[in-house]
């Protein structure tokens, strides 16, 4: 037996050897699965990886850029948690990159090559029902840092619409790095008064919440979405997950759209107005899918700090499913965390990013959806660096607290949750939720502390 194994194993490392790792036969299909959705003409990556030709004169950088995992972005640690639009690479794709590039990255034969990847132009989704764009041509300069753009655009839907499918459509991929569109509604009619800050939760809870504020006082740290429901967001290489069969997210009657989109430069003036497309679904839907958020907005990072702590947690008052993650935070941001602390007291990471990378505004869409019980604490921290060792850093020499500015900061978590559609006008999420904070780099054996966390009921 052993004999046999050992012939196998000497006839395939001589195939093997025989015949090296070439670009047309085992690089070109990476590529094309994992770099071409931004390593195309027209998209945002600085080169086209579509060519040998246009590829050999990277190939070092290639190596290297795999290698430290900078590339393809994706920010999530592998240990935790399993995502539909994982994008990283295997570590068998990453020795084949490596092996083709210390053996003289070598074309090969053209015949080996996989039909070339077609790219989309129009709507992914498919033709939209409505399409909204913002109403003025963005002016991308050639250089420089551009803020934020928050762009307010109305609906003007007349009713409350179910949507089974919205994409985000920039008229110039080039200078798109990411869109975050929300959708608020207006206030309703006698319930002006109750809103948060958020002006999302119309909730009694909320309401509740607030009343309890002495006048001039702050909400707590945890509140909704100040801008409403997040309701789309565009990152390059790809369009997010669609929705399953019987999903769908509601915009309210009289809704207005906020863009927020953040632009970069690319060296030559450049123009873009991007666009929201929509298919409303034909039926009542089985799942709404809504967003919420969990953020804090009294910290103080103190000039010079480089490991701030920032924390924020809410108590779950209806079961739901997690669908998605996206960690927000600004320059200064290091490291992210979500996780779940469950009524059982056990505890569990939803996602980790241990190095946070403001330019890739990452939304994790998990691959099983997670029920999070009644009952469960959500507690999202993050670390920034205000020292000078920062790179990113603006100012390393003043404090800084929330804000809206990329100058300033935020620890915002936004998750998108699988809810009964007619469980509507119910709160889902009541904060402070008690108990200490986790550090983000907590380990396995530090989790799960059943007894430290009270239940506040
Ligand atoms: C989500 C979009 C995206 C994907 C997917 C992507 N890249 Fe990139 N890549 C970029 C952008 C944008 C840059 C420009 C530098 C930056 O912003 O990080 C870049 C830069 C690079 C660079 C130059 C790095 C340097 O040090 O200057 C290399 C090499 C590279 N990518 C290779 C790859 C490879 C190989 C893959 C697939 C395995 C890949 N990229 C996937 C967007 C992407």
């Amino acid at each position: 037996m052993k004999a046999v194994g050992l012939f196998v194993l000497a006839c395939s490392s001589a195939v093997w050897a025989a015949t090296p790792v070439t670009f047309h036969k085992d690089v070109e299909p990476i590529l094309e699965k994992h770099c071409q959705g931004c390593h195309h003409t027209g998209d945002i990556a600085p080169m086209p990886l579509q060519t040998y030709e246009q590829s050999r004169p990277w190939a070092k950088a290639i190596r290297s850029a795999v290698a430290q995992k900078k590339m393809p972005p994706w920010d999530a640690d592998p240990a935790y948690g399993a995502f539909r639009n994982d994008r990283s690479l295997t570590k068998a794709e990453i020795d084949t990159l490596t092996s083709w590039v210390d053996a003289g990255a070598i074309e090969g034969d053209l015949k080996d090559a996989p039909p070339p990847r077609e790219f989309v132009e129009g709507w992914h989704m498919g033709k939209p029902d409505v399409v909204i764009q913002i109403p003025q041509v963005f002016h991308v300069p050639a250089k420089g840092t551009i803020p934020y753009q928050y762009i307010s655009v109305p609906t003007n839907f007349t009713e409350d619409k179910w949507i089974q499918a919205v994409e985000l459509h920039p008229s110039n991929r080039k200078v798109v790095h990411h869109i975050n569109v929300s959708a608020t509604p207006p206030p309703a009619a006698g319930s002006a008064p109750a809103r948060g800050p958020s002006g999302f939760f119309t909730s009694d809870a909320e309401a509740r919440m607030l009343a309890r504020l002495k006048p001039g006082q702050e909400p707590p740290q945890f509140q909704s979405s100040r801008e409403g429901d997040l309701l789309q967001t565009f990152v390059p290489g790809g369009v997010p997950p669609e929705l399953e069969p019987g999903q769908a997210k509601l915009i309210k009657a009289g809704s207005t759209l906020m863009f927020q989109i953040h632009y970069t430069t690319l060296g030559t003036p450049q123009e873009d107005q991007t666009s929201i497309g929509f298919i409303f679904a034909k039926e009542p839907p089985k799942e709404r899918i809504k967003a919420l958020l969990i953020y804090n907005t009294r910290f103080t990072l103190p000039a010079g700090s480089s490991n701030t702590m920032v924390g924020a947690r809410a108590e779950v008052l209806h079961d739901f499913k997690m669908v998605s993650m996206l960690p927000h935070m600004h320059l200064r941001g290091k490291d992210f965390q979500f996780r779940a602390i469950y009524p059982s007291g056990e505890s569990e990471i939803l996602l980790r990013v241990p190095k946070y990378d403001f330019n890739w505004q990452i939304n994790y869409y998990l691959a099983k959806p997670k029920l999070l019980p009644k009952g469960t604490i959500i507690e999202v921290t993050g670390h920034f660096d205000n020292s000078l060792n920062n790179a990113f850093n603006p100012d390393p020499s003043v404090d800084v607290h929330y804000g809206e500015q990329t100058w300033e900061e935020m620890l915002n978590g936004f998750f998108d949750v699988a809810i009964d559609p007619t469980t509507d006008a119910a709160p889902l999420l009541l904060g402070p939720g008690p108990g200490p904070f986790l550090p983000v780099n907590a380990t396995a054996s530090t989790l799960a502390p059943a007894s430290n966390v009270a239940t506040r009921r």
